[in-house]
């Protein structure tokens, strides 16, 4: 069960301990006393106590030798499955059985041995095989804690040579050996608990020494906590913040933003080489296990959102492509989803996550303000939601309604879920952005809807770096898979800045090894990224937010700044505080010196005018055949200058062309505009030879007619009400 209190006005699942780590992974909830964790840890003998350290993987993964090194290490016993249990079982050697009964009543027979099988505080080696069977695996894995050896299978191949192994257990005549692993693959990743991900290479010590630290990481949760940008751990009298808490509270009661507080963790050259040839999927998950503590999602769970969120809704099946556009140039084309921007790539996989995490018996309200595109992304991965989760969530979306496309209206109107409501506001992105913060600042308000109606307001725009570090790393893959670098090879990256948050991620894949020399950041004529980057002064004074062809980064406060400038700061909480706390009341900081060399050296930054934005669609389109949104279009005339041709340029495409289908015809001097947008893709499809349709949008703009939207007023209050009435609309009220 989960204990829910109410800390400050805002609901907080508490979590402790419990003795046994079984328990822990049988209740949903686990729950994690901090005071008994550490003299759980100090059991000399086995780091588990009582639990087995159980290694799964494919023939030639190196499981038995493994298990040996490993288990004289930490000074427990060891356990070969094949030799201690089927052959003392069977009194015959495992390669006779075998040949004896034949595959399918081996397996069984297998899996009727480990049934019966029983010991604790042991290192225990799984045959190749034992996965095959559920009940045995829901057996023994009740005994322990289960490590997946994840090897490359061009390794696995070339020991089975070495030991002469030509044939494995079920595989059929015919059946590669390739082919039998990569079925065998999915019962591994079913079982596991843990993933230890083996580089291209590794040897026996580096396995053994990457199964203890997943051990420890596993006990460890502790470390794996979460800061908010504006105050460090020591404030908070001991309370942790994990992963779970940072998706379900959004934004820190304090008003700063959270990040994981050892930073992101730093993958090696052997692994990344291994990520080379993966899929989008594979490496997404290889990814997020790294960065999700498995107490707080579990690696078989995040396997199945992940292959929710990038399976089947991207219309290219490599969910974010690169490709070439012009001499060293390449477009990270990340418009494939559902609502055509990038976006999408985290929130599709965002509201499981958080689905995911909510405490029961809560309701939740996601707050969002948007500059157009966020809006029907949060909707669209929301709606994927069923069951109980989606009747006790719904999503509130806060537009600019002068300052969003009428495709993007449209879009966001289009969304026939259960709990959601979209209000234009007659202001800009800005004011709902600081509304929602605000919302979220006064604990009166918050504490009284959780009293109320059991509900607790929330916002999507805090963990979504998270899914982003993602493509930003893919994309270096896909260019080492397509030979146009060799891993390690530098190259520099150029992405259309608003919140931040794009730019952020890049950095933080950066920080996880991916070779990216320079983060460039691409402003519009609402240049104050780019302004801040060259002068270190953030100034809103006197600085009226511009409209422009590219209203997705028409944004003055960018919020992901404050992540920046703690990361660049190594993590000084109080300097944060200091200067958020002054742009608040006068409108400008000055960050220090030291500091402003340090962010040049991270990201750097231009900007580019209207007419420079346009005059790049045309040309680019003329030149090579490709059609950019404006977004890109802003990131291509900024890389252009900037170039310096020693390297590849990455340019983010952040949206489809057809979203920003007006500004898309003006740059290309079309005159006769059709009225209908449906028409209007069309006639846009039929300009440029390449990126084709985006057919989602089209179907949405087809059959989305024209539900209405309310539109309030640039008035705090107001939408506070609007809030109100949302909840009172969607959820029952607690008595
Ligand atoms: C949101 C958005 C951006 C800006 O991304 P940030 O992470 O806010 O910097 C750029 N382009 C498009 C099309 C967007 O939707
Ligand atoms: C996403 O995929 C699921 C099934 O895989 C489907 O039901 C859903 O309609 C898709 N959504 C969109 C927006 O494409």
């Amino acid at each position: 069960m989960l204990a829910v209190a109410v800390i400050g006005g805002m609901l907080k699942p508490e979590y402790f301990m419990l003795a046994s780590l079984l328990a822990l992974r049988a209740a949903r909830c686990y729950l994690c006393p901090l005071s008994t964790s550490k003299s759980w840890l100090s059991t000399k003998a086995s780091p588990l106590g009582d639990t087995n350290i159980l290694l799964m993987g494919p023939p030639g993964a190196g499981k038995t030798t493994v298990a040996k090194i490993v288990a004289h290490k930490l000074g427990i016993p060891v356990i070969d499955i094949d030799i201690d249990v089927l052959e003392t079982t069977w009194k015959m050697p495992v390669a006779a059985k075998l040949a004896t009964v034949g595959g399918q009543r081996f397996l069984e027979e297998e899996g009727q041995a480990l049934c019966g099988f029983s010991a604790s505080g042991c290192v225990v080696s799984l045959t190749g095989s034992n996965p095959l069977h559920t009940e045995a695996m829901q057996h023994v894995t009740q005994s322990g804690l289960v490590i997946y050896l994840d090897v490359d299978s061009d390794d696995i191949i070339q020991r089975l040579d070495r030991m002469k192994v030509n044939r494995i257990v079920g595989q059929a005549a015919g059946v590669s050996i390739r082919d039998i692993l990569l079925y065998r693959k999915q019962f591994y990743e079913k079982w596991l608990d843990l993933r230890v991900f083996c580089g291209r290479g590794d040897t026996v010590e580096e396995v053994v020494e990457k199964v203890l630290l997943a051990v420890e990481r596993y006990q460890k949760r502790d470390e794996e906590t979460y800061v908010s940008t504006r105050c460090d751990g020591a404030e908070l009298d001991g309370h942790k913040t994990y992963f779970t808490n940072v998706v379900v509270e959004g934004l820190a009661a304090d008003g700063g933003l959270y990040v994981p507080k050892k930073g992101f963790p730093k993958i090696s050259k052997k692994e990344w080489l291994r990520l080379v040839s993966m899929t989008y999927p594979e490496r997404a998950l290889v990814l997020l296990e790294k960065c999700i503590h498995p107490l707080d999602i579990s690696a078989s769970d995040l396997r199945t959102m992940i292959l929710k969120a990038y399976g089947s809704n991207f219309s290219s099946e490599r969910v974010a492509p690169v490709k070439h556009l012009i001499h060293n140039q390449y477009v990270l084309e990340l418009f494939h989803g559902p609502t055509a921007s990038f976006k999408d790539l985290a929130l599709q996989l965002m509201p499981q996550i958080f689905a995911h995490c909510l405490p029961p018996l809560c309701n939740f309200l996601t707050l969002v303000a948007t500059s157009g595109d966020t809006g029907s992304a949060v909707l669209s991965g929301f709606c994927q939601l069923t069951g109980a989760d989606r009747h006790r969530t719904g999503v509130l979306v806060f537009f600019p309604e002068d300052g969003v496309s009428e495709i993007q209206k449209l879009q966001m109107m289009s969304h026939k879920a259960g709990n959601a409501k979209v209000v234009g506001v007659l202001s800009d992105f800005d004011f709902c952005q600081k509304a929602i913060k605000r919302m979220f600042g006064e604990s009166g308000l918050t504490g009284s809807l959780a009293v109320e109606y059991g509900t607790v307001l929330s916002t999507a725009n805090s963990i979504n770096c998270m899914g982003s570090v993602v493509y930003h790393a893919s994309a270096y893959l896909d260019l080492c898979r397509d030979g146009v670098i060799g891993f390690g090879e530098p190259v520099d990256v150029c992405i259309p800045a608003g919140n931040f948050g794009n730019s952020m991620s890049a950095v933080y894949a950066k920080q996880m090894g991916v070779p990216i020399r320079r983060v460039i950041s691409a402003s519009n004529h609402n240049r104050i990224i780019s302004d801040f980057l060259t002068t270190g002064e953030y100034d809103l004074r006197g600085r009226p937010l511009l409209p422009s062809h590219s209203p997705a980064i028409d944004i003055l406060r960018s919020s992901n700044l404050e992540r920046f400038i703690h990361h660049v700061s190594d993590g000084s909480s109080r300097l944060v505080k200091e200067l958020f706390t002054f742009l608040d009341t006068q409108k400008h900081f000055q960050l220090p010196k030291h500091l402003l060399g340090r962010m040049r050296q991270e990201v750097q930054a231009g900007w580019c005018s209207e007419g420079d934005c346009l005059a790049a669609i045309h040309d680019v389109c003329t030149q090579t055949g490709y059609l950019m949104d404006t977004h890109t279009a802003v990131a291509k005339v900024v890389a252009d200058r900037l170039l310096d041709g020693s390297c590849p340029m990455v340019l983010c495409s952040t949206a489809h062309y057809g979203k920003f289908a007006p500004a898309v015809f003006k740059a290309l001097q079309i005159r006769d505009i059709p009225q209908d947008p449906v028409e209007q893709l069309k006639k846009l499809e039929i300009s440029a030879s390449r990126p084709g349709v985006h057919a989602e949008m089209e179907k949405c703009l087809r059959d989305g007619g024209r539900r209405g939207h309310s539109v309030c007023q640039a008035d705090y209050s107001v939408l506070v009400e609007e809030v109100e009435s949302m909840i009172q609309d969607s959820f029952l009220k607690v008595v």
